[in-house]
C-alpha cells in the first residue's frame, strides 16, 4: 500500500516526501494517472459489474439522527436562524444568507453567479447546506475545516456581506431584540463575533437533508422506485462510475477531482495545493442530496440541467493531466441516460415528503 501511495505520489508530481505528507493520504489516493483509451475501456468494463441489492442499500443508508456534537440549546439555534435570515449583517442591508441559501432551493440558490452586497456577481456557485453537520471541509474549494472558522467569512469578506466584524457586533448592540437573544443565549458572552458564528453554525448543522422515496427504498420498501429509477442507481453504482465520487448516503467522498469542465481561470483545489498536477480545476464531489432542486450546477453554475450533467460525464470531460481517472466516455445510450436523471431526481423531497431542513429549529436539535 505504501508502494502505491509512492508511485502514485510520484506520478502526481511529489519530489518530497514533505509534499506528498501534505497533500495527503485522500489526494495521493486520487491523484491522476494518465490512462490509455484501452485502459480506460477496461476499466469501465470492470466497473460494469453489479453490486447486490443488500450491499448497495447498506452503503447509502443515511443515519437516523444528528451526530452528538451538533447538539445545541434552542437559544442558541433559534438565534442562528434569526441571523441566518437578517439583512443587518450585510453592509447594505441589501442581503442576508437566506439571498443565497434558500430552503426550495435545497439551501442554494438558482443562479449560476449570486450577487453580492456590493452589487457584483460572485465568481462561484453557492452550495447547499444539507448535512452539514457530517461535512469534514467547506467551500467549493476546500479551505476551510470548520464551520465556526468560516461562517463569519461572508460577512466580513468586502466580496459578499461587505461588513467588517466590528461593524457588525456594534450594529447587533445597538438592535435591543438581538441583545436580549444573545443575553438569553450567551449570558457569559454576550455578542461577539465568536457567538455569531458559534449560533449561525449551530442553526445550520440542524439543516438535515430531507429523507426521500430513495430512503424508503433504502429502508426495505422495493416498491418506492420505479424500474427506471432503480436502473439508474444500478448505472450509477456500475456503468456510469458516478459512486467512484459520489459514494454514501450523502453521494460524495468529498474528495477533489477534475471533472474536465472547460477551464476558466479558477483553478480550484489546484491554487492551494499548486505543487499537486491532478489538483489543478480540482474542485469538491458536491452532494446530490436535493440535486434536482438546485440547478444550475457545478462551482461555476456552468451547467444547465440534469440532462446537460449527465451529457458532460457520457463524453468523459476534457484530457488533460489533472483529469482524474475515474473520467472517461461512458458510451451511454438514450435511455440509460434518463434513467441515471429519474434516480437523481428520486433524492429530492417528493410531494408527500416532508422538507425538513427546518428553518425553525428541530426538537433534534436538542438531542444529546
Ligand atoms: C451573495 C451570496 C452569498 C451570501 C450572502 C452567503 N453565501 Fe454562503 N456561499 C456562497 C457561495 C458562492 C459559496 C461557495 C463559495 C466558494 O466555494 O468559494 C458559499 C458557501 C457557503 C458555505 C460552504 C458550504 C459547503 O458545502 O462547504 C457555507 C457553510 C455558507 N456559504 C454559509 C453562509 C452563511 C452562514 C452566510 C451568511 C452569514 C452566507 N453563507 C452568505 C454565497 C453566499
Ligand atoms: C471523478 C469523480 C466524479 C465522478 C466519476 C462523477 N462525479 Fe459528479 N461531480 C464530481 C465533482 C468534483 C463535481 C463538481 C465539479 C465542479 O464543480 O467543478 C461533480 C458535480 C456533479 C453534479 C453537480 C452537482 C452540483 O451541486 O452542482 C452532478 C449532478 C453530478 N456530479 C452527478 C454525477 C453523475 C450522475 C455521475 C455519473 C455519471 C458523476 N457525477 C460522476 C465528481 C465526480
Amino acid at each position: 500500500m505504501l508502494l502505491g501511495a509512492l508511485l502514485v505520489s510520484l506520478a502526481a508530481g511529489c519530489s518530497t516526501l514533505d509534499e506528498m505528507v501534505d497533500a495527503g493520504e485522500p489526494e495521493l489516493a486520487q491523484a491522476s494517472l494518465a490512462l490509455s483509451p484501452e485502459a480506460q475501456q477496461q476499466r469501465a468494463r470492470a466497473l460494469a459489474h453489479r453490486p447486490g441489492t443488500a450491499a448497495l442499500r447498506a452503503a447509502y443508508r443515511r443515519p437516523a439522527s444528528l451526530p452528538a456534537e451538533a447538539a445545541a440549546s434552542l437559544e442558541i439555534v433559534s438565534l442562528g436562524d434569526k441571523l441566518f435570515r437578517s439583512r443587518e449583517l450585510s453592509r447594505q442591508r441589501s442581503i442576508s444568507c437566506l439571498s443565497c441559501h434558500e430552503p426550495r432551493a435545497a439551501w442554494s440558490d438558482l443562479r449560476a453567479r449570486p450577487v453580492a452586497d456590493n452589487g457584483v456577481a460572485m465568481t462561484r456557485r453557492s452550495q447547499t447546506l444539507y448535512d452539514m453537520a457530517w461535512q469534514s471541509s467547506f467551500l467549493w474549494d476546500g479551505r476551510q475545516d470548520s464551520l465556526e472558522s468560516m461562517v463569519n467569512g461572508p460577512i466580513a469578506s468586502p466580496d459578499i456581506m461587505g461588513l467588517p466584524l466590528d461593524d457588525m457586533v456594534a450594529r447587533l448592540q445597538g438592535l435591543p431584540d438581538f441583545v436580549a437573544d444573545f443575553q438569553k443565549a450567551y449570558p457569559e458572552f454576550g455578542i461577539t463575533p465568536e457567538t455569531v458564528s458559534h449560533a449561525l453554525s449551530a442553526f445550520m448543522r440542524t439543516l438535515r437533508s430531507p429523507a426521500t422515496r430513495f430512503d424508503r427504498w433504502v429502508g426495505g420498501d422495493d416498491k418506492a422506485l420505479s424500474p427506471a429509477e432503480l436502473r439508474g442507481f444500478q448505472l450509477f453504482n456500475g456503468k456510469a462510475n458516478c459512486f467512484a465520487c459520489h459514494s454514501g448516503w450523502r453521494f460524495t467522498d468529498e474528495g477533489f477531482r477534475d471533472i474536465g469542465l472547460p477551464a476558466t481561470s479558477d483553478r480550484g483545489r489546484g491554487k492551494i495545493k499548486p505543487q499537486i498536477e491532478s489538483l489543478a480545476f480540482a474542485f469538491k464531489t458536491p452532494t446530490l442530496r436535493g440535486v434536482a432542486d438546485r440547478p444550475p450546477y457545478m462551482h461555476d453554475g456552468s451547467v444547465r440541467s440534469l440532462e446537460a450533467v449527465i451529457e458532460h460525464y457520457d463524453r468523459g470531460g476534457l484530457r488533460r493531466p489533472s483529469l482524474s481517472p475515474d473520467m472517461f466516455p461512458l458510451g451511454l445510450s438514450a435511455q440509460e441516460k434518463a434513467d441515471l436523471v429519474a434516480f437523481m431526481r428520486t433524492l429530492s423531497p417528493g410531494p408527500g415528503d416532508a422538507r425538513t431542513a427546518s428553518t425553525a429549529p428541530t426538537e433534534e436539535a436538542q438531542q444529546p
